[in-house]
Order: structure tokens, then C-alpha cells, then sequence
């Protein structure tokens, strides 16, 4: 019988990055992904990709245990908020029960070593996925290219960001979404691995070079005050520790006191065999959306 891969975070930016890689396999019969959401209608959406679907919800214990029964392995991911600590206590508790073998956890760079708290909570999901038994690939990103995308303002050619004019390592999401493929289709391969993943390290000013020169439209970088930043997250709905903790993470990384901030690594090319995502790929990957904002 194919191994059962339950994704968590299915409708989101990675889950559903890793979901339409998992499909391919799934069809062959190679194995049986299960999307989990919360949303009827989000499921809708999901089963149309031809995997399995389920209720999912992690503020219901009971929807969690039924979704993970049966699964061999995990894709765990959660979202922009505290919650992520019972949420993800919750998910893990009922993989254990489940006799779930190996997780894959989406966490973050910096976990380990930064004093903010969104970023130590990925630190204690992790040790608890240790404790639990599990056998484990933590996925610990730098800064996702796709915030970008989020800030674009139709009818501006300019992209405004919090980081000033420090260089930051990114990571596409579509490539962190291979890597959690790859672990989730060959467990073994990736056994007790913790990949930090960062492909390029680009300040703002040179993301906003490079789109214009794929776009040939001259896309400009204008840096905010950070000080702005946590009334924005609030007032987004963001909640307050989570939002508290990321603007005094940007803050930092903006006056250059977060050390690695500009690291990256070979962690894409190494797992999946191609070349990670560059900034100039990803602009032209998503030319579309740039062009469309400035026209
Ligand atoms: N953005 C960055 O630059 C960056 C960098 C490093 C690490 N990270 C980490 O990336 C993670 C977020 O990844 P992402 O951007 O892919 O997330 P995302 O797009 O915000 O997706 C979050 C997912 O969690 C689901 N979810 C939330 N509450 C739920 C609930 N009660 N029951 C079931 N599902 C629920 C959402 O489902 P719904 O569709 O139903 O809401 C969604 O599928 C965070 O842990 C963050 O620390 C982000």
C-alpha cells in the first residue's frame, strides 16, 4: 500500500506549493496525499488537484486525530500566530498516536539562535518533534521571495519593504516546497536532517534592479522606517506577540544586528538536484504579477 502523507497548511504558500508537487506522485499511485484544510470550499479547491482531502482543523482535536489516522508521514505547518504552539502540540500528539513515522516541519532560520519569540517557538515544535520520537526533516527558511510579491501596489513601480539596505538571504517558496517533497517521498534520505535554506542574498535595492531589468520596466526601492512596521501588522490583524516579535526582528535585521542575515547555502541544489531560485528567476517566474502592478 502507498505510504499516506498527510500536508497540514495545505492552502497555504508552501503546504500548496508542496500539495501540486506531491499530485504527480500521488496519481502514479506512488503514494496518497491527504490535504488537510478547514474550509469546505478550500477543500473543493484542493481535491481538484485529484489528492485525497479531509477536514482539518487545529483548534479541533478531535478533526485532527481523524485526519492524521493512517498516515505514515507529516507535513506540519502552521501559521502567523501563537497559536502555532498548541496548534502544532496538538497535530504532533495526534501523529504519535497515529503511529506517524516521519514529520517534516516547515520552522524557521534563526531558530535556534535569535531572541525573538516566533522564532524560538519553531526552536520548541522541533525539540518536541525530537522528543516525540519521530524521525524528522526541520525545514528552517530564510526570507520568503513571495513577501515581495505581497507588497506590490497596483499602478507603483515601487517596492516597499522594511529592510533598509541590508542584504538579506531569500528562498522561494516553490523550492522549499521541493525539499519538503523530497523528504516526504524518500524519509530515509532525510532522516534527522534540519536544512537551513537560502539561495540568494540580495538587499532590496538590487530586488528591485533585478525585476526592472526582466520587466524592462524601472521598478525603484523605497525603504521604510521600521518603526512603521508594527502598527501595519496590527492593524492587518496579525496577532500582537507574533506581530511584536517580527517587527523587532525586521528592526534588528534592518540596522544589521542579526548575524547570517546575508547567508545562503546550497541546501535546493543539494536535495533536489537543480539549482535553487534565483531573484532574476523568480522575477521572470512572476513577471506577470510585476507587470500587471505597474501597468
Ligand atoms: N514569510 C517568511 O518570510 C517566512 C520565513 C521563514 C519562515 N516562515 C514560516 O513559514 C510559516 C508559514 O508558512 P506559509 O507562509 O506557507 O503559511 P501561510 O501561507 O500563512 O499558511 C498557513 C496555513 O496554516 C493553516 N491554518 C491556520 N490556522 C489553521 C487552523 N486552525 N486549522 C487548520 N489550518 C490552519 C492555513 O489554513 P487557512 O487557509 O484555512 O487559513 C494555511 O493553510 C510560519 O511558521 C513562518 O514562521 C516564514
Amino acid at each position: 500500500m502507498p505510504p499516506r502523507i498527510l500536508i497540514t497548511g495545505a492552502t497555504g504558500t508552501v503546504g500548496g506549493a508542496l500539495l501540486r508537487a506531491l499530485a504527480t506522485a500521488h496519481k502514479e499511485g506512488k503514494i496518497t496525499a491527504v490535504a488537510g484544510a478547514r474550509s469546505a470550499a478550500k477543500r473543493e479547491r484542493l481535491a481538484a488537484l485529484g489528492v485525497e482531502v479531509v477536514h482539518l482543523d487545529y483548534e479541533d482535536a478531535a478533526s485532527v486525530r481523524a485526519a492524521v489516522a493512517g498516515a505514515k508521514r507529516l507535513f506540519l505547518a502552521t501559521g502567523y500566530s501563537v497559536d502555532m504552539l498548541v496548534h502544532s502540540k496538538t497535530v504532533l500528539d495526534a501523529a504519535r498516536d497515529a503511529g506517524v513515522e516521519h514529520v517534516v516541519h516547515l520552522g524557521a532560520s534563526g531558530s535556534d539562535e535569535q531572541p525573538y519569540a516566533h522564532l524560538i517557538w519553531h526552536a520548541y515544535v522541533e525539540r518536541y518533534i525530537e522528543a516525540l520520537g519521530f524521525g524528522y526533516t526541520h525545514l528552517q527558511p530564510k526570507t520568503y521571495m513571495r513577501n515581495v510579491l505581497a507588497v506590490i501596489r497596483p499602478g507603483s513601480t515601487v517596492l516597499r519593504q522594511f529592510f533598509g539596505d541590508a542584504r538579506v538571504a531569500w528562498i522561494d517558496p516553490d523550492d522549499i516546497a521541493a525539499v519538503a517533497e523530497a523528504a516526504l517521498m524518500d524519509p530515509a534520505a532525510h532522516h534527522q536532517a534540519t536544512y537551513r535554506l537560502a539561495v540568494e542574498a540580495l538587499a532590496m535595492k538590487d530586488v528591485a534592479a533585478t525585476v526592472a531589468a526582466v520587466t524592462g520596466i524601472p521598478f525603484t526601492y523605497e525603504a521604510r522606517d521600521p518603526a512603521d512596521l508594527l502598527p501595519i501588522l496590527l492593524k492587518s490583524g496579525m496577532e500582537p506577540v507574533y506581530a511584536t516579535n517580527l517587527a523587532r526582528a525586521i528592526g534588528a535585521a534592518t540596522r544589521g544586528e542579526i548575524p547570517g542575515l546575508a547567508e545562503v547555502n546550497d541546501t535546493v541544489e543539494r536535495v533536489t538536484g537543480r539549482a535553487g531560485t534565483r531573484w532574476v528567476d523568480f522575477a521572470a517566474r512572476h513577471r506577470e504579477r510585476f507587470l500587471v502592478a505597474a501597468s
